[in-house]
């Protein structure tokens, strides 16, 4: 069984008119330990309603999360969430929003402990010096950010659970602070579960892109591999053979299949398809899929 596992989750919400909307339906899927998992899929068709379930922050109307094999249910420290709208406490400093956590989770360590792991997270991010003094109100958006990112890691949370995190935030500052995630996670390997609208950005982070269907009646329908070596960098995954046509096949599916795909009646257990896209694998050793997705925009 996987680490993570989520079986046959549906939620319903009141559709407002007295009927029902099922958001999605049945979704199972698993994460590995250690995995860095992103999600992408249209605005509405239930991301953040699938991790917040994951953070036991709202009950699905069926279905089970299991965790380590145990069913999570309610808040916990192993859970950690990122939220896109920073959710620091505003009346403490930076360094102060992330020891808060850490004395939570390590009622033992002495002051000075709990200081210096989370001035070691914040530097990890690149926060250091006085600037760990100011409150969120003083700190620009990036740097914010920056500090959720240092917080959730410092807690060491087994899975941490990001919401489109830098979806506030400028290219370039999106940038530097994807390339320091990535640093953190590979120092820690943690599991992530990341939801973004940014194709680029869940192709240099992620082990695996799990792709939403339009709503109602979402489903995960793929599993996309990304094989590109570690460690990535912006610059250089571009010139990967793999990187166009794993791109190509994550922007049909987007821009099409997505819709294609939509609404239609679930036959029970909706598991995710596996896609493996490798170009430098010799052409028979290239993983098919059972029920090959139709790859059209990545044959050549
Ligand atoms: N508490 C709620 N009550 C009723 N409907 C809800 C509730 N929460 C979410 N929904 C509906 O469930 C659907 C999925 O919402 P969700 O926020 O999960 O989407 P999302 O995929 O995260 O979208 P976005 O990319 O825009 O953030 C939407 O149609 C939304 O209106
Ligand atoms: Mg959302």
């Amino acid at each position: 069984m996987s680490f993570l596992s989520i079986e046959r989750l549906t939620q319903q919400f009141p559709d407002g008119q007295g009927g029902m909307l099922t958001v999605f339906e049945n979704a199972s899927f698993g994460i590995e330990k250690g995995e860095f998992v992103c999600i992408l899929g249209h605005s509405g068709c239930g991301k953040s309603t699938i991790m917040n379930i994951l953070a036991g922050l709202a009950e699905p109307s069926s279905g089970v999360v299991k965790m380590d094999g145990f069913g999570v249910s309610g808040p916990s420290l192993d859970r950690g969430v990122v939220f896109q709208n920073y959710s620091l406490l505003p009346w403490l400093s930076a360094l102060h929003n992330v020891t808060f956590g850490v004395k939570a989770r390590e009622p033992g360590w002495s002051k000075a402990q709990v200081e210096e792991h989370s001035r070691k997270f914040l530097s990890m991010v690149g926060l250091e010096g006085d600037v760990v003094h100011r409150k969120p109100s003083q700190l620009s958006g990036g740097m914010r950010q920056r500090v959720s990112i240092a917080r959730a890691f410092a807690n060491q949370p087994k899975l941490l659970l990001l919401d489109e995190p830098f979806g506030a935030l400028d290219a370039l500052t999106r940038g530097t602070i994807q390339d320091e995630l990535l640093k953190i996670w590979s120092g820690t390997e943690q599991t992530v579960f990341m939801i973004t609208h940014d194709i680029d950005e869940a192709i240099l982070l992620a082990d695996r892109i799990l792709l939403m269907t339009n709503g109602p009646f979402a489903k995960v329908a793929e599993s996309v591999e990304i094989t590109i070596p570690r460690p990535r960098n912006r610059t250089e995954i571009i010139e990967h053979p793999n990187y166009y046509a794993i791109r190509n096949h994550l922007v049909q599916f987007l821009g099409k299949r997505s819709k294609e795909l939509a609404g239609q009646p679930s036959d029970g257990d909706n598991k995710p398809v596996t896609v493996r896209i490798d170009k430098t694998a010799p052409a028979e050793a290239e993983a098919e899929p059972e029920h090959a997705p139709k790859l059209r925009a990545v044959n050549d």
